[in-house]
């Protein structure tokens, strides 16, 4: 069946959305409290875990029954079914995005073109669980006979992001003797940072790349293959090199042994394949068994999904809050500040999976959207932002939706640092939801030439999501989903495709023409705007080369 999407604005709902939006629009947060004693209860939800409170937003229960309503005419049941499906979601690229399938329990069945995914699936993930248990072993050793102390991934976006977010987020199951390094850019000093200290003879170098074509990573991988061959010889890179990957031809002309291989499919996008192949450091890291629970947890907020209804379905009104924040409230970003430093790179984690997902101009049939898709998402851990961007959060004229992360206990006891965390937590979103007006200000006893400075006007939406436990692979796991689900959510809203990204190719190929013009022996026919004809000229001069 084709997937088609539904103009947003041509929804039956659309309009009672506004108009319930321009009635909201005039009310304060602290009003909508006052108005609500059943407030709290009515707009927390929690399944799988997860609490998630969205009592701060600019919302009443009746907002989420139109939002869920807008939902359900914009075919968002139908389109998580067709992608559980296995059905070509990614209708620009005509393929499916089954990342479901990823993490679907051995003997359950995924189908895309007829065909059942989930035992090529869990073939990867035995041959991952045998490398990475001879990693954790010492079992596999290097050209020289030693143990491998150090894995360096090489990749870059969705075979980077994902993986270095695990690592930190994971690092207090690694062990000690284990040392995890990334490396993304084609910058050389990054190369030079990550060789920097390391034997290559206790190094393993993962290769992950869905594509094995991508500039940075090819480049990189180049440089580290020649440190090592330079160090051990050209026999070295099957003991010292592996690779992810879906272009097994690539890797071989590479010169990675295919055993040394481990593959995914077309069906796997790049933001949306941590849980993949691409999750080998990961599993090195934390063991086949804990990768294991990594998955279960993925593989429970899928089901949670594909069967909790609408309205209590924690993905979709996250995806909801999302559209209502930016279409209906017009709010341009959003602010993730996950209280839990091992959340430290989860803001840039998800700015990959939502803005490559939705940051779209045109709807599945390539008609411009009329409406706005992604916000910018940024973020920073808590407490840190508080003491730099936060001012912006309370006083600032653009209003910025926050949402706060966080887990009910720390990985480790550490006298009162998690109570001051969580109380930092709470302390924000109430500031950002109640503030601080003149009155209370004066009663508290301001100098009145510094209450106007003083004054916080409140009024800022926020959501806090609250994960039982301290942070483990289960609970990662679940918290990864509930975002790609989110992004499908919002995408299906917006009409658009969220599983290609043709935005990045233009850039793409202007840098492959810039390299060559840069790097030529003679200097080139100026064939680019002047202005950057001229930075041509002036680089390639600084470089020594004619110009
Ligand atoms: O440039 C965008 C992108 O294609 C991402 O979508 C992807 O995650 C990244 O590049 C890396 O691609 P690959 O894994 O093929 O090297």
């Amino acid at each position: 069946m084709a997937i088609a999407a539904r103009a947003l604005d041509e929804l039956p709902s659309w309009e009672a959305v506004r108009a319930h939006a321009r009635e909201l629009s005039g009310r304060t947060i602290r009003e909508l409290f006052d108005a609500d004693p059943a407030r709290a209860d009515a707009l927390t939800f929690e399944a799988e875990g997860l609490l998630l409170d969205a009592t701060r937003q600019r919302i009443t229960p009746q907002t989420l029954e139109l939002l869920v309503a807008l939902a359900r005419e914009a075919g968002l049941q139908e389109r998580i079914a067709a992608m559980f499906g296995g059905e070509h979601v990614n209708v620009s690229e005509d393929r499916a995005a089954l990342h479901v399938a990823l993490r679907a329990p051995r003997g359950e069945r995924v189908l895309t073109g007829g065909e059942d995914v989930v035992p090529d699936v869990h073939g990867v993930l035995d041959r991952m669980a045998d490398l990475a248990e001879r990693v954790r072993s010492g079992a596999w050793v290097g050209a020289t006979g030693e143990r491998i102390r150090t894995v360096v991934n090489i990749g870059i976006g969705g075979s980077y992001l994902g993986p270095e977010m695990a690592a930190i987020a994971l690092a207090a199951q690694t062990p000690d003797d284990l040392e995890l390094r990334f490396l993304s850019n084609v910058d050389g000093s990054d190369a030079l940072r990550v060789m920097r200290g390391l034997d290559p003879a206790q190094t393993l170098v993962i290769v992950a790349s869905k594509t094995f074509t991508t500039l940075e990573t090819m480049t990189n991988a180049h440089t580290l293959r020649a440190w090592i061959t330079g160090a051990l010889g050209e026999e070295a890179v099957g003991r010292h090199m592996v690779a992810l990957s879906t272009n097994a031809e690539g890797v071989a002309a590479f010169g990675i042994d295919p055993e040394n291989m481990f593959g995914f499919w077309d069906w796997v996008g790049g933001r949306y394949s941590m849980d993949s192949a691409i999750g080998l450091s990961t599993m090195i890291a934390i063991g086949p068994a804990a990768f294991g629970e990594l998955l279960a947890g993925f593989h429970a907020m899928d089901e949670h999904l594909r069967t909790a209804p609408l309205e209590r379905n924690l993905p979709v009104l996250l995806g909801l809050l999302s559209v209502w924040n930016r279409n209906l409230l017009g709010h341009p970003t959003v602010a993730v500040l996950p209280y839990a430093q091992e959340l430290a790179r989860f803001p840039a984690y998800l700015q990959q999976l939502e803005m490559e997902s939705n940051g779209k101009h045109v709807m599945l049939d390539g008609t411009p959207v009329r409406w706005e898709t992604s916000p910018v998402l940024w973020g920073e851990p808590g407490t840190n932002g508080q003491h730099s961007f936060h001012q912006l959060l309370h006083q600032g004229t653009e209003i910025v939706p926050a949402e706060l992360l966080a887990f009910t206990r720390p990985v480790q006891e550490l006298g009162d640092h998690h109570d001051l965390l969580m109380a930092n937590l709470l302390g924000q979103a109430e500031a950002l939801a109640f503030g601080r007006s003149a009155d209370e200000l004066r009663a508290l006893g301001s100098p009145e030439e510094q209450i106007a400075h003083r004054v916080c006007a409140g009024d800022r939406p926020s959501t806090i999501l609250l994960v039982d436990g301290a942070i483990a692979p289960h609970a990662l796991g679940r918290l990864v989903a509930l975002y790609e689900h989110r992004a499908l959510t919002e995408g299906v809203l917006w009409g658009i495709d969220s599983f290609d990204q043709w935005g990045v190719e233009l850039g793409k190929v202007l840098a492959g023409t810039i390299a060559d013009e840069l790097t030529a022996a003679t200097p080139p026919a100026p064939s680019h705007d002047p202005a950057t004809n001229a930075l041509v000229r002036r680089l390639r001069a600084a470089r020594g080369r004619p110009v």
